[in-house]
This record gives C-alpha cells, sequence and structure tokens, in this order.
C-alpha cells in the first residue's frame, strides 16, 4: 500500500475530490501538484487551498510556463508537429511536464506514488504512466477513475457525503484539457462526427460571424527556427505564444474539427482550438520554403510525421526523439527572417516573407529584365533528362496510355 501519494491535481472538480478519496481509500497521505502549463486559472489560492481543506498535506503549485515553451513546445515548432496533420499536440505535449514535475516532487516529499485523474479510455493515461515510469520506474501508479470510475453525479454525492470544498461547478459538459499550445475538447455533442460542433464547446476563438469585419495582420520574427518577436517585439517564447492565442483567436483563428486515431484503439471526433499553433506553424513554413532547399524540406517531411506520432504515443522522453531534435535543429540553424500573416474571419494567409538566408536568386527566378538563367543549358539537360524514356521507347515502342482504375472491389460486410 503506498504511504504518500502525489497527486496531478488541477484544481477542478474531479482532482479536488479525488485528494480526498486517495487519502482515505489507501490510508495515506496527499500531496497535491498543481502545474501551470499557461491554463487558464481561476484562482490559484482558492485552488492551493481547497485541496488542503480536503485532506492534502500541501499543495504545491509550480510555474511551468517558461520551461513548457523552451523545452516542449520549441521542438514541436522545429518539427511542425501536427497529430494526423492536423492536431498540435497541446495536450500530448503537456503531459510529460505534468509527469515529470510528479516525480520530482515525489522526491522531495518521498511519496512512494503518484496519482492522476485520466480515464482509461484516454491516451493521457499513457503519456503520464509512460513518462513517470521513465523517468522513475521504482514508482506506484494509482488512477482512480480507471480502477474506481466515478461519474459526474457519484462524485456529486461523494463530495456531499464528506462535505468536500468543491470549484465553482461550470455547466460545461465537455472534458476538456488546455495549455499554452492549445485548448482539447472531448465528449458530449462534439462526439458525433455527422454533426456540426455547437459554438458552446468553442472558447478561445472567435466564430467567424462575431469576428471583427478588419483583418488583423501580425509578423513574427524567427531565428533558427523559433519566433522571438511579435510585430517587432522581442518576447520569450510562452508569452509570444499566449499574445499570439489572444490576437489570432480574436479573428476566430485555430479552431480545429479532427477526427482522430486514439493511440487505445478509439476513433473519436475532438475538437481543438490553436491560434499561437497555427499562426506559428503557418509562418514557419513559409519561411522555410524560402531557405531550405528541396532536398531537406523533402527529408524533414516524413521525419515530422515520425515526431509526432512519438509525442502523441507518449515516448516523449524516447532516445529516438532527442536524435530526431537534432535533426530539425541543425536544420533550421538558417531558418530566420520574418513572416507577415493576415488573418481574417477564421482564415489565416500568408501576406508575405523575407529572409537574408533566402535561397529565391532573382536573377534566376524573374522573367522580366535582368534574366540571368542559361536558358540554352536547359537543352541539354533536358537531352540527358530524358534519355532512358528514349532508350525505352526505341526498345518497346509507345508507352500504354495512362492505365484506368480498376473496377472496385465490394466493401466486405460484417
Ligand atoms: N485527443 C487529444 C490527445 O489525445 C486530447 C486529449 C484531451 N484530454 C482531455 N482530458 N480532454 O492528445
Amino acid at each position: 500500500m503506498p504511504e504518500h501519494i502525489v497527486l496531478a491535481y488541477s484544481g477542478g472538480l474531479d482532482t479536488s475530490v479525488a485528494v480526498h478519496w486517495l487519502k482515505h481509500h489507501h490510508d495515506a497521505q496527499v500531496t497535491a501538484v498543481l502545474v501551470d502549463l499557461g491554463q487558464p486559472l481561476a484562482s490559484l489560492e482558492d485552488a492551493k487551498a481547497r485541496a488542503v481543506a480536503n485532506g492534502a498535506e500541501d499543495c504545491v503549485v509550480v510555474d511551468a510556463k517558461q520551461e513548457f515553451a523552451e523545452r516542449f513546445l520549441a521542438p514541436a515548432i522545429h518539427a511542425n508537429a501536427l497529430y494526423e496533420d492536423a492536431y498540435p499536440l497541446a495536450t500530448a505535449l503537456g503531459r510529460p511536464l505534468i509527469a515529470e514535475t510528479l516525480v520530482q516532487v515525489a522526491a522531495e516529499v518521498g511519496a512512494d506514488a503518484v496519482a492522476h485523474g485520466c480515464t482509461g479510455k484516454g491516451n493521457d493515461q499513457v503519456r503520464i504512466e509512460a513518462a513517470v515510469l521513465a523517468l522513475a520506474p521504482h514508482l506506484e501508479v494509482l488512477a482512480p477513475q480507471r480502477t474506481n470510475p466515478m461519474t459526474r453525479d457519484a462524485v456529486l454525492r461523494y463530495a456531499e457525503a464528506h462535505d468536500l470544498s468543491l470549484p465553482p461547478l461550470k455547466d460545461s459538459p465537455y472534458s476538456v484539457d488546455e495549455n499554452l499550445w492549445g485548448r482539447s475538447v472531448e465528449g458530449h455533442d462534439v462526439e458525433d462526427p455527422a454533426s456540426a460542433v455547437p459554438e458552446d464547446a468553442y472558447a478561445w476563438t472567435a466564430s467567424p460571424q462575431a469576428a471583427p469585419d478588419a483583418p488583423g495582420t501580425f509578423t513574427l520574427t524567427f531565428q533558427a527556427g523559433l519566433p522571438v518577436a511579435l510585430d517587432g517585439q522581442t518576447l520569450p517564447l510562452h508569452e509570444l505564444i499566449a499574445t499570439l492565442n489572444d490576437l489570432a483567436g480574436a479573428h476566430g483563428v485555430g479552431r480545429i474539427d479532427h477526427v482522430e486515431n486514439r493511440l487505445v484503439g478509439i476513433k473519436t471526433r475532438e475538437l481543438y482550438e490553436a491560434p499561437a499553433a497555427a499562426c506559428v506553424l503557418a509562418a514557419k513554413k513559409a519561411l522555410e520554403a524560402l531557405v531550405l532547399t528541396r532536398d531537406e524540406a523533402q527529408i524533414k517531411a516524413p521525419l515530422e510525421q515520425t515526431f509526432s506520432n512519438l509525442v502523441y504515443d507518449g515516448k516523449v522522453f524516447h532516445p529516438a526523439l532527442t536524435g530526431l531534435q537534432a535533426y530539425f535543429a541543425q536544420t533550421h540553424q538558417v531558418t530566420s527572417g520574418s513572416v507577415t500573416l493576415q488573418a481574417y474571419k477564421g482564415g489565416l494567409t500568408v501576406l508575405s516573407r523575407s529572409s537574408d538566408q533566402s535561397l529565391v536568386d532573382a536573377g534566376l527566378a524573374t522573367y522580366a529584365d535582368g534574366d540571368a538563367f542559361h536558358h540554352e543549358a536547359s537543352t541539354g539537360f533536358i537531352e540527358l533528362w530524358t534519355l532512358p524514356q528514349v532508350v525505352l521507347a526505341k526498345k518497346r515502342g509507345a508507352p500504354v496510355q495512362t492505365a484506368p482504375v480498376p473496377a472496385t472491389p465490394p466493401v466486405v460486410q460484417p
């Protein structure tokens, strides 16, 4: 039986009650840990007081915003990380740092177990436990919502029976996770892929209809593949992201409606709001197009997917990820310059991009005066490039015309 449990505490209903349940179910001490990754927090003081009122020895609050941005979001930006080309991985990137903080606090207070409030159906349990076990395999991991699941009503009944201190109860029926890099929404009316996402599922972004009639423009300056300034103002990464979330979110940018393949085998419709991620990745890709060679860009693309899958699957502390990070960091030594974006009623457009490292050679590219391209050289180039085709045509005759699409096999019914 564990003697001292460190609980990942959000300050919400479930973990406020979990403090009490863990303490009494396991007859153990509980230390609550609230990791600030930039999620909107109503009142830290209230959250701390509530954990202690419900039986925690202590509630440790860790401001991890800067660390989250520098150690987790920067590599994700370098990797243009998008799971299934859609989800910027906010939750997936946040869980390992929460787990790492649990491990650190466990060492400080001499705890022998950590606990989290994730259910058995999601990816988050896997991510937290994979990270805890990678960093501290001796710790026991408790997941009360998996071993002794309680519905929302049961949680409320338990709280009433034990006279627990609760946060102001929200009406929101959705399961929401938020941090600097985005807001993830699951459940309730988001679940059915056949119906449109209801407006009440959104919180960070204006609807296109409610967005301002005048477009917003933002200029992002990059150094070595990371944004360092917004509209000329140098900002630390975590502040730049927070500011951009507000600016672009007001124009409705960053809404992502995604049917997703979860690690635990479930296919599900999920909703994300990630205004800053949308802007940063769009701008960075525009800059990359200017400064990277075709080979670098093409080699990088499948590695970006591999990176995104590793993060999604909870392998953030895996050496394979470190290797990929080194590749992206080296490639992005030249990704410096500025990109101006326009946000307008949910749409995002790249207006312009410039870089001292640009590989665009105006003399080679222009169709106007000053053309420096050696046109005649193309004749010899084409002669050699097409040589195998010419040999084929001579040996085998004219090629078959485009083959028709084969008949569709019938779908097998179960
Ligand atoms: N499907 C996303 C992921 O696996 C988001 C999970 C959000 N978690 C939550 N408790 N609402 O990363």
